[in-house]
Parts: structure tokens; C-alpha cells; sequence
């Protein structure tokens, strides 16, 4: 499939799904997990992001989360991701399907997003279950933050062993089997389920496009695939749907 294929296909505004993984934040100054600059490199993932790193040291894992929401929160939205919430204003059948725990959709105007993994200002109390959005708060300075019932506050996000949001992943399961059209951006496609994505797409018969500079799992299933980044593909092809009108 060609560009212009692609953009003609979008101007009869058919049913589009999209993935994206940490590399559409890439260029918002958001190191990638397993990228040369990743977030992994320095720690194993091990060692934080799972329940029994939680258990065995809260005040690490604090330590960490608040470290990757200082960076998000001096982070913007970058044209990639201002582009996807441009789609979704010009297609009215578009999810937006995010790994990510950054917000950073949302904060670019995307309305439709599914998140996999959690939110990274979410605190959840570990024993009531309490859920409180710090996007607006300044860092707390405690040290392990406590919920009002005396438990433990942990990170609202999705932790290695542990399993994914049952509603959101419905959601996302649903959208790449009906879909049309379906985008894989800036993921490694290797962290299942998320990664089994866009293969079901495929199966189910959706044209899949891939963006991203290197070659990943979804390369094989990929109709297009556009080996550049995310702030560079996707404002063109919002500039193309921009240029035609929808039929
Ligand atoms: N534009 C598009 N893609 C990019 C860019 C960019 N500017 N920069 C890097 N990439 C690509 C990389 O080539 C890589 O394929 O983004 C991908 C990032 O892959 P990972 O670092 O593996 O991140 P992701 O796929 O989101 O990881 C999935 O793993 O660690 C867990 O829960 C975590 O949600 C995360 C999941």
C-alpha cells in the first residue's frame, strides 16, 4: 500500500485503530524502555517495575516513578502526538490505543484513549484501592505516599506479571478485530498483549501501517510502513487528509 493509498482509504473515513508504544514520546524528550537511551539500561526491570520490587523496597520503586514524572511533567506533547488528536477530530471512527503511561495524549487533545498500562500520576491505594490523579499536584515529598486509610499508595500503572486493565484491554481487542485500518507506532510490539495487537488486525483483515525508524515484529504484517518518526509521518499524513476532502 502506498502513501496516497493510505490517504484515500482515510478519506472514506473507515474504522482505524491505533498502538502506540514509548517511542511517539520519543521526541517529547522521553527516554524509550528498550531504546539505546532506554529506561532499562539502567535498571532491570526486575528490579522495579513488579510487585515484589514494590514489596521488597516501596521507597526505590517512589524513587523511580517520581524521577520518570519529573521528566514527563517538563515533557510537551510533540507533533506526533498533536497529529494522532488531529486525526481522531477527522475521523469519527478512531481509537487511540496507548502503552504509554505518560498522559501525553491527553495532553495533546487526543478524547478516545485507551490506556493498556495505567497513568503514571495515578497513585492506587494497595489496600482500599483508592484512586487519586496527582497530574495537578506538585511531587509529594513523603517518602512512601500513604492513602488515607493507612495503606500503602503504589504507582496506577501496569506492573510486569500483573495483569491489564480487564475493561481497556477489551476495548483494545475489540477495536483491532473491527478496525480497517490499524497504525503501530513507536513500539517494539514485544510486551504481550499489547503487542498481539496489530497481528489480529492483520488476521481480521486491516490494513496495518507501521511507523517507526527500525524494523519490529509488526514489520511483517505491515501493508506500509513509513521507517521514520513519529513527529515527521504522522503530521504529513494529517497535511494529505487536510488536502482531500472526505467522501
Ligand atoms: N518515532 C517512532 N518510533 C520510535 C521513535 C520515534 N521518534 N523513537 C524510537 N522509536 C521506536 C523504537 O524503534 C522502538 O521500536 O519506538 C519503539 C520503542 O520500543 P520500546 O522501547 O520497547 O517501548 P514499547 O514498545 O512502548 O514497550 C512496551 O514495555 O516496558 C514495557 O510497559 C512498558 O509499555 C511498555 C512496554
Amino acid at each position: 500500500m502506498t502513501l496516497n493509498e493510505l490517504i484515500d482509504m482515510l478519506a472514506r473515513q473507515p474504522r482505524v485503530a491505533v498502538l502506540t508504544g514509548s517511542g511517539i514520546s520519543a521526541e517529547s524528550g522521553i527516554p524509550t524502555f528498550r531504546g539505546a537511551d532506554g529506561l532499562w539500561k539502567q535498571f532491570r526491570a526486575e528490579e522495579l517495575a513488579t510487585p515484589e520490587a514494590f514489596r521488597r523496597d516501596p521507597k526505590l520503586v517512589w524513587e523511580w516513578y517520581r524521577f520518570r514524572r519529573q521528566i514527563i511533567r517538563e515533557a510537551e506533547p510533540n507533533a506526533g502526538h498533536l497529529a494522532l488528536a488531529e486525526m481522531e477530530k477527522r475521523l469519527p471512527h478512531f481509537v487511540l490505543i496507548t502503552q504509554n503511561v505518560d498522559g501525553l495524549h491527553q495532553r495533546s487533545g487526543s478524547r478516545k484513549v485507551i490506556e493498556l498500562h495505567g497513568n503514571i500520576f495515578i497513585d492506587r491505594c494497595v489496600r482500599c484501592g483508592k484512586e487519586v490523579d496527582r497530574s495537578l499536584d506538585p511531587e509529594s515529598n513523603e517518602e512512601i505516599p500513604h492513602c488515607e486509610c493507612g495503606g500503602l499508595f503504589r504507582p496506577g500503572v501496569v506492573w510486569f506479571g500483573e495483569t491489564l486493565p480487564p475493561d481497556a484491554l477489551d476495548r483494545a481487542w475489540n477495536a483491532a478485530e473491527q478496525c480497517e485500518v490499524f497504525f503501530s507506532i513507536g513500539t517494539s510490539a514485544v510486551v504481550y498483549p499489547a503487542a498481539g495487537l496489530p497481528e489480529l488486525a492483520h488476521r481480521r483483515g486491516a490494513r496495518v501501517v507501521e511507523i517507526n525508524p527500525e524494523a519490529t515484529a509488526v514489520s511483517v504484517h505491515a501493508d506500509l510502513i513509513m521507517r521514520e518518526s513519529a513527529a515527521k509521518a504522522l503530521p504529513e499524513i494529517v497535511a494529505h487528509l487536510q488536502s482531500v476532502k472526505p467522501s
